[in-house]
């Protein structure tokens, strides 16, 4: 079958198998003239990135009742933004996109530029995201390759180099395979594809719009692609966290990390650093008080890019006459939920809720 061929058998398969997702406009509603939102494009796009379809619809729901339009978010306060995407991961992302929001809102009057070239100008927009937003929301001719794109095109054309080096030819391959006629929901097909159809493990062939010309289905090697290098085995690292309640109402002592590095920006309760090797005793230096701190059952793990996290949770209630430090405050047991606080910071308080 010619490329053309090909893609128009994917494009078919689209037509009826899109997946409902709340970002998307389905392929009828294109067809009748709806235009998707740029605004709403790049936004499931960053959110998408490392997370996956099923945890980002409710966070893309509440930003768009929160922040209809770019602009809208331009001038939402980053602390508001941090409280939205608290959960999601990847906190840098949050801050960028509050950035991209500035810009888009003061330099380009609110309209995101429509070209992959000005795209890649914004603070947080990287090659994928660029050609994703070119392609879904303006039509235009991008390649855009993700996980997905990359677990099908390298097994369709059965391309045995290991990842990253794979990237090259699987981008070119995406590249080729693009037609000018319907870029975006051409790779949204291929997304789609790669996350119902042609999974990691066990891929469904007989449902497969490529099944025929796919090189690694005759082969038999569809499972074992795309190549990868093995994976460095995550060290685990060690602290103490200390949750201190309200002696009336409970309320617990939350703090606001550094603007920098992992969750920067983000709260959390006041611990110990999180060292490479276990803590032999308990460290008290960063206690927020003097108190008998009473260990709770068990450990708190979290799992992040580079590390496990092992956190043993220490709880206790405040005098009367303490006084949150600097950077700290109360937060009442109604109002945690709003609070910016990072999974593994939301873990810990459960447990410490939990067992006090
Ligand atoms: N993953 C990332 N972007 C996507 C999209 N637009 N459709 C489906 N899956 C995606």
């Amino acid at each position: 079958m010619s490329d053309a061929q090909e893609t128009h058998s994917l494009l078919t398969w689209y037509d009826h198998h899109a997946r409902d997702l709340p970002w998307r406009v389905s392929p009828s509603d294109r067809a009748v003239g709806v235009i998707p939102d740029p605004y709403q494009v790049w936004l499931s796009e960053v959110m998408l990135q490392q997370t996956t379809v099923a945890a980002v619809k409710e966070y893309f729901l509440k930003f768009v009742r929160l922040w209809p339009t770019v602009s809208d978010l331009a001038a939402a306060t980053e602390e508001d933004v941090m409280k939205a995407w608290a959960g999601l991961g990847y906190y840098s992302r949050a801050r960028n996109l509050k950035k991209c929001a500035e810009v888009v809102a003061s330099e380009h009057e609110g309209q995101f530029p429509s070209t992959e070239a000005e795209l890649l100008k914004l603070p947080g927009i990287g090659p994928y995201t660029a050609a994703a937003i070119a392609a879904i929301a303006f039509d235009q001719r991008a390649a855009v390759v993700d996980g997905n794109v990359e677990r099908v095109l390298s097994r369709y054309f059965e391309i045995t180099e290991q990842l990253p080096a794979a990237k090259v030819p699987i981008k070119a391959e995406m590249a080729r395979l693009t037609p000018s006629d319907r870029p975006g929901d051409f790779a949204q097909a291929v997304m789609d594809i790669g996350a119902t159809i042609c999974t990691p493990k066990r891929p469904a062939c007989a449902l497969c719009p490529w099944m025929n010309n796919c090189k690694a289905r005759q082969s038999g090697t569809a499972e074992t692609l795309p190549r990868k290098a093995p994976k460095k085995t995550k060290p685990t690292r060690y602290g103490f966290a200390y949750v201190l309640r309200h002696p009336k109402n409970g309320a617990v002592l939350l703090q606001r990390r550094p603007p920098k590095g992992l969750l920067g920006g983000m709260s959390e309760v006041p611990g110990t650093e999180w060292s490479e090797s276990r803590l032999e005793k308990q460290n008290f230096e960063n206690a927020p008080a003097v108190r008998p701190w009473r260990k709770t059952p068990g450990i708190v793990r979290h799992t992040f890019t580079h590390f496990h996290l092992d956190v043993e949770v220490l709880v206790a209630e405040a005098t009367d006459d303490f006084v949150p430090g600097p950077g700290q405050w109360w937060s009442a047991q109604n109002e945690i939920d709003e609070e910016a606080l990072p999974t593994v910071m939301k873990k810990i308080i459960s447990n410490a809720f939990e067992f006090s």
